[in-house]
């Protein structure tokens, strides 16, 4: 059967007023709409017209029949209303007003009504719904032992009945780590309890993680269940630093042969080079060798070979740099500063010999006299 093209395009265009919303009267407006809480955000009724009448006066009504905003057309100064809303320019024959910053109040049924002369009044109405995302703060790393802080925030907590967070391990099954409900406390799992903490917030959601330690590592993701939105959420990840505390040590292997050891155990694991002073220069490539070690982290050690002669005069130091320091890690071979200590020594133990054979001459003298 065919359909008559005036009848399909009619078809199209009754479809097309359906999706744009409810005709009350001759106003079209929205039905329903979605408002993005804490921004501005406008709402329009269409009026169509008809030949010989004349628009009045236009009056928007909130949620309660309270009038919003009230003016004749064309003259601004007519203009009246409440303070967070305000009139936007809208096409002939439509108006349109605009809420500076949406907020859960703002959530209703909003009435507009155009005074027609001579047909009287007309009237659209839009429901609007505020609605929010869960926005969560950039992937975080902690370091191994100290604190961590993970957190969420969501625009609406008036909608918001329960906070739920789970631990996605990088391997591993989700688990519940803690939970907020409206007119509770904070709920920590067993087994979170005691280095866990969560703030008692619905809108903005903080979990305190301390000591962290390499198994917290992994996603959190935040769910955030409201009675009219359903559940939404938000996930940050977490990276768990190990910081090296890096070592030398050193041997003779054959005469005038020294073998340096230069280790360091993190997560992730560190870069090793060596400096040879102010220049960057090793002596014979140094070999590096990654161990794996059971709790997460790596070992590395790094071997340099150097002629002794070359460490008696310049300073070998091994540079450690990891992704959780500012700056790399230097540990000196502490030849120059042997040196140095050596001198110091000498002249301590020179100066401490010089005092007593004063004091043992004092003595003499003092004891001389007292025996005269
Ligand atoms: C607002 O007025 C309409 C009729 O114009 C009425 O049906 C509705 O119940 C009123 N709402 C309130 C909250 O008074
Ligand atoms: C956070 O980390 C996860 C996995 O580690 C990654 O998939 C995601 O893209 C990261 N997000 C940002 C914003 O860096
Ligand atoms: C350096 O490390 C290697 C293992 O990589 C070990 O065999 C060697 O004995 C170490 N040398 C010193 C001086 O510690
Ligand atoms: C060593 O230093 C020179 C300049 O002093 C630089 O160009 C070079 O990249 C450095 N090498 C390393 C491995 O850091």
């Amino acid at each position: 059967m065919m359909i008559p093209v005036t009848c399909r395009i009619g078809l199209q265009v009754s479809f097309l007023l359906l999706l744009i919303g409810q005709t009350h009267g001759r106003v079209t407006a929205p039905a329903r709409l979605k408002a993005p809480v804490d921004k501005p955000f406008t709402l329009t009724c269409t009026l169509s017209k008809d030949r010989g009448e004349t628009l009045r006066e236009v009056r928007w009504l909130d949620d309660k029949n309270q009038t919003l905003l009230s003016y004749q057309p064309g003259n601004r100064d007519s203009v009246s209303g409440q303070q967070h809303v305000e009139l936007a320019t809208s096409p002939k024959d439509s108006s349109a007003i605009t809420i500076r910053r949406v907020g859960f109040r703002d959530e209703g049924c909003y009435t507009c009504i155009f005074e027609l002369s001579p047909s009287g009044s007309k009237q659209g109405q839009t429901c609007l719904t505020v609605d929010a995302e869960v926005t969560s703060e950039r992937n975080k790393t902690a370091v191994s032992g100290k604190k961590a802080s993970l957190s969420c925030s969501f625009g609406l907590p008036e909608k918001v009945q329960q906070i739920l967070w789970k631990h996605t391990p990088a391997q591993g099954e989700s688990t519940e780590v803690a939970s907020f409900a409206k007119r509770s406390d904070p709920m920590i799992e067993p087994a979170y309890q005691g280095r866990v903490w969560l703030s008692a917030s619905l809108s903005d959601s903080q979990l305190t993680i301390q000591p962290v330690a390499i198994q917290d590592e992994g996603c959190y993701t935040c769910f955030y269940e409201t009675h009219s939105e359903g559940t939404k959420s938000s996930v940050v990840c977490l990276s768990t630093y190990v910081l090296p505390k890096p070592q030398v040590s050193y041997k003779t292997t054959s005469p005038g042969v020294i073998e340096a050891n230069c280790t360091s155990v993190s997560r992730p694991p560190a870069e090793i080079v060596w400096n040879v002073e102010t220049d960057n220069r090793t002596i014979g490539p140094p070999a590096t060798v990654h161990l794996r070690q059971d709790d997460g982290t790596t070992l590395v050690i790094s071997t340099l070979t150097v002629q002794s002669g070359l460490l008696k005069d310049v300073s070998v130091k091994c540079l450690v740099h990891h992704k959780g320091l500012e700056s790399p890690i230097a540990v000196s071979m502490n030849t120059k500063i042997g040196t140095a200590l050596t001198i110091l020594i000498s002249v301590t133990t020179v100066a401490a010999l010089l005092v007593m054979s004063l004091c043992f001459c004092l003595w003499k003298c003092f004891l001389r006299k007292e025996d005269e």
